[in-house]
């Protein structure tokens, strides 16, 4: 095989946070006076927390200020903070625990390449830390998905070359950044969503390694 690591996205890919991203964008949303359908949620997956705001209020047609904004942004992550602090081990999506330990167990590199400031919190909530050889997030990088940034941290760190490294991403701008670092993309979800993905999976359960080969 040619392969050395796997970067996995969280949000979507590992457990189904969007869900909770979701929850909290509509009420804020609500909140402005306007509605945020599971259908606009679409555009914000992958997409950094202040472009998500941005975005929201594009549809509900809202001009704000910063401090405004900055305000809006934190409010959105104290609610989503708070559904997210009664996550339980089982909210790790079917099939992913496995496919990772299988990975390790024929030395195949695992990281995480995340937008989300959170994502700390959450694995330590699905207890699944321990899994991962390095952890590129929200904190650790300065451009947003679709740019390679996060996923380039990510081989850099694991000390493996970028066309080595496969990526597991839900989201269009996931999959975009991952083909900007030269890497594969194997998307999780809509083939038609995620049509720039080298490969399409519909989730990690009786995932086997034959996924890897290019
Ligand atoms: C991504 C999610 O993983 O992280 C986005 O797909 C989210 O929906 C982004 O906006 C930032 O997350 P957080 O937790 O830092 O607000
Ligand atoms: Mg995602």
């Amino acid at each position: 095989m040619n392969i050395d690591a796997c970067i996995f996205d969280l949000d979507g890919v590992i457990c189904d946070t969007a869900k909770y991203h979701y929850l909290a964008w509509k009420r804020l949303a609500n909140e402005l006076g306007f509605d945020f359908s599971i259908e606009d949620n679409e555009r914000l997956k992958g997409v950094s927390r202040m472009d998500s705001l941005n975005i929201l209020l594009e549809i509900g047609e809202k001009s704000l200020d910063e401090e405004t904004k900055l305000a809006l942004a934190e409010k959105k992550n104290s609610w989503y903070v708070e559904y997210i602090s009664v996550m339980k081990k089982d909210e790790i999506l079917p099939g992913v625990k496995n496919f990772i330990l299988k990975l390790r167990e024929n030395n195949i590199k695992v990281a995480l390449g995340s937008a989300s400031k959170n994502s700390m919190r959450i694995l330590k909530a699905l207890d699944i830390v321990n899994l991962f050889d390095c952890i590129v997030d929200g904190n650790r990088i300065t451009k947003a998905k679709p740019s390679p940034e996060v996923f380039l941290k990510g081989a850099e760190e694991l000390e493996v070359s970028p066309e080595r490294c496969v990526v597991f991403e839900d989201a269009a701008a996931g999959v975009e950044g991952a083909k900007n670092a030269n890497m594969f993309a194997v998307g999780v979800g809509d083939a038609n969503v995620l049509n720039k993905a080298d490969k399409i999976i519909s989730g990690f359960e009786n995932l086997t390694l034959e996924i890897l080969e290019f």
